[in-house]
């Protein structure tokens, strides 16, 4: 059993982190494989709080090799700070036990300002709301290939010429962009000497990951996928163009950490147990009213990246339908039950109508899901606090009715349960249990 993957099934904030922290020690690699600092996991461990955006949240776990794979957008100076962080509060042994994929590509100083600039200039009249970390616009000189630096590419003898050749091309965007505002100029020896600087100190983090996961995996290596954001936001099958730009979804598993489809064993979709989401783009069941800030009050529901408060609202059982079909998904985890504690009546959407026709089916153009109405059906909340269960028959008569009903309108068996931010706070299904290394 080599592979388990967690992805999200929602627009991301799913507390996958959490899950991922969880079960890290049955693992011997964790690998991300997608998005970069624009991810946000709060990983809590005893009374210590981490928050981690570029970093596999693996990395608390000494012992366990944590990978950033070559699909992966990295900003050396955000890895740094992140790896000086764990180091200043005690984690030990990070040299051994981070490695970062000499092909992930490097986010670079206009890749901000660019970001910047396009995010008000969507075709669609409506902000993407980016976290302006750079991540669309170095995905999308990965894919145009002739402005683009790779981790590998920071050792070479060559990287100022690179360097220099991208600066002379960018600044005439940059000032295109910037419609008429004053643009600062880019000092590509500046920037050569920084990015140096950076790749001496990520230098003993930096190797061939594909290499080493295959050699692994072949070895019977059991490896935890840790995905980012969620697959609503995935740039191919999400709600786009209000996505994020790479395939958060199931589909990136393979081509963002380089291992074939075969080592993947069991996926774990994670589903919040209402929704959230932050920036723009539609959102069916948003609940822009006394039930939204509810929700957003117990849930404490503002960015780990950008403190944003996100957009709340009902789960919506058509959408993680969806994305667990998308992704090929074993058995869903329900994360953060617990704020749902309190709410007298919970609304879940069943089905959407469209054109006066009623559908489950989740609308290919974000046109279409501007338009639909969602259908709802209630249940009655519980008024227990739930936070101290510590199994799945502990939990009240309807907290146990509200999941058993998300399981089989998802179509899937509910295989993990949360009800609080502690590693204790996790209730694990036996079948799971049993199933993972
Ligand atoms: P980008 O990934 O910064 O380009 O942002 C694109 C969209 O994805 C925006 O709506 C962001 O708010 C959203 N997004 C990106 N990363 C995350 C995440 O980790 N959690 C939730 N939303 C995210």
């Amino acid at each position: 059993m080599p592979g388990v993957c967690i992805i999200g099934l929602q627009w991301g904030d799913e507390a996958k982190g959490k899950l991922v922290d969880l079960l890290t020690p049955r693992h011997d690699f964790v690998v991300r494989y997608q998005g970069g600092a624009n991810a946000g996991h709060t990983v809590v461990v005893g009374e210590e709080v981490y928050k981690l955006s570029l970093l596999p949240s693996g990395v608390l776990t000494e012992g366990v090799t944590s990978v950033i794979s070559g699909g992966v957008v990295i900003n050396p100076a955000k890895a740094i700070e992140e790896l000086a962080e764990l180091k200043g509060r005690g984690v030990e042994g990070l040299e051994k036990n981070l490695k970062i994929s000499d092909r992930a590509h490097v986010i670079l100083p206009w890749h901000f300002a660019e970001d910047r600039a396009l995010d008000k200039n969507t075709t669609d009249g409506e902000n993407i709301g980016t976290t302006q970390r750079g991540i669309g616009p170095c995905y999308r000189d990965k894919v145009a290939r002739s402005h683009a630096i790779r981790i590998g590419d920071l050792y070479r003898d060559d990287l100022l010429d690179r360097i220099k050749h991208i600066v002379t091309a960018k600044m005439p965007v940059l000032r295109a962009m910037a419609d008429g505002a004053e643009v600062e100029e880019l000092d590509a020896q500046a920037i050569y000497e920084q990015y140096r600087e950076f790749a001496e100190q990520l230098k003993p983090h930096v190797c061939d990951t594909n290499d080493m996961l295959l050699t692994g995996a072949e070895a019977g290596k059991r490896i935890l996928f840790e995905g980012a954001q969620g697959a609503l936001l995935d740039v191919d099958h999400g709600t786009y163009p209000f996505v994020t730009s790479s395939n958060s979804s199931g589909v990136g598993i393979t081509s963002g950490s380089g291992l074939p489809a075969k080592y993947i064993n069991h996926t774990i979709g994670v589903v919040k147990a209402y929704s959230t989401r932050v920036g723009g783009g539609p959102f069916p069941t948003e609940q822009d009213n006394e039930h939204g800030q509810q929700l957003r009050d117990q849930g404490n529901e503002y960015g780990t990246v950008t403190r944003r408060p996100r957009r709340c609202g009902w789960l919506d059982a058509v959408a993680v339908r969806y994305t667990a079909r998308l992704g090929g998904v074993d058995s869903i985890a329900i994360m953060l039950l617990d704020v749902l504690s309190g709410v007298d009546e919970i609304s879940i959407c069943n089905s959407y109508e469209l054109d006066g026709e009623t559908t489950r089916a989740f609308p290919s153009h974000v046109d279409d899901l501007r338009r639909v109405k969602p259908i709802y059906e209630t249940m009655p909340g519980w008024s227990e606090d739930i936070t101290g269960c510590r199994s799945i028959k502990d939990l009240p008569e309807n907290a146990k009715a509200y999941l058993k009903r998300v399981s089989e309108l998802v179509g899937l068996p509910v295989s993990i349960v949360s009800v609080g931010p502690g590693r204790d706070q996790t209730m694990l299904a036996q079948d799971l249990d049993q199933l993972l290394p």
